[in-house]
């Protein structure tokens, strides 16, 4: 019983992410087109894929910026870099801004204290924020 569940999630895991690279999320279609494909029932694909951080649900922006809320970070300011971004972008955590350009999220430490605040944007870190030098830094990621 196990083996069997195990080589079903060998197959489903793959196609969830290849969805995912696909979509940039998982829309619901592709997690019911792929329960057809591999005869499963949806409501297993579904928790499949829910139990996994890595999969989203709904649209992702083009950019992930990362912000750090740590302790390190947070003693250097890291939330009002957080809230400063909020407003700016005008979305909540885990949101994502109306053209799709940025999703915001806040992380646990992401392991450069020393350059307390930090965010990361996709796989740049940016250290020693201020809420002033954040508009310039955005700029670049279209
Ligand atoms: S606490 Fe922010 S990088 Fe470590």
């Amino acid at each position: 019983m196990l083996e069997k569940y195990r080589e079903e999630r060998g197959a489903l895991i793959p196609l969830l992410q290849g969805a995912q690279e696909i979509y940039g999320y998982l829309p619901g279609a592709a997690m019911e087109r792929i329960a057809r494909t591999l005869r499963l029932p949806a409501a297993q694909v579904y928790g499949v894929a829910t139990f996994y951080a890595q999969f989203h649900f709904t649209p992702r922006g083009r950019h992930v910026i990362r912000v750090c809320l740590g302790t390190a970070c947070h003693v250097r300011g890291g939330a009002r870099i957080f809230e400063a971004l909020r407003r700016q972008l005008g979305v909540e955590d885990g949101g994502t801004t109306a053209d799709l350009r940025y999703t915001l999220e806040s992380v646990a430490c992401i392991g450069a204290c020393g350059l307390a605040p930090v965010i990361m944007i996709d796989d740049d870190t940016h250290g020693r924020l201020t809420p002033e030098s954040l508009p310039g830094i955005l700029a670049r990621y279209e």
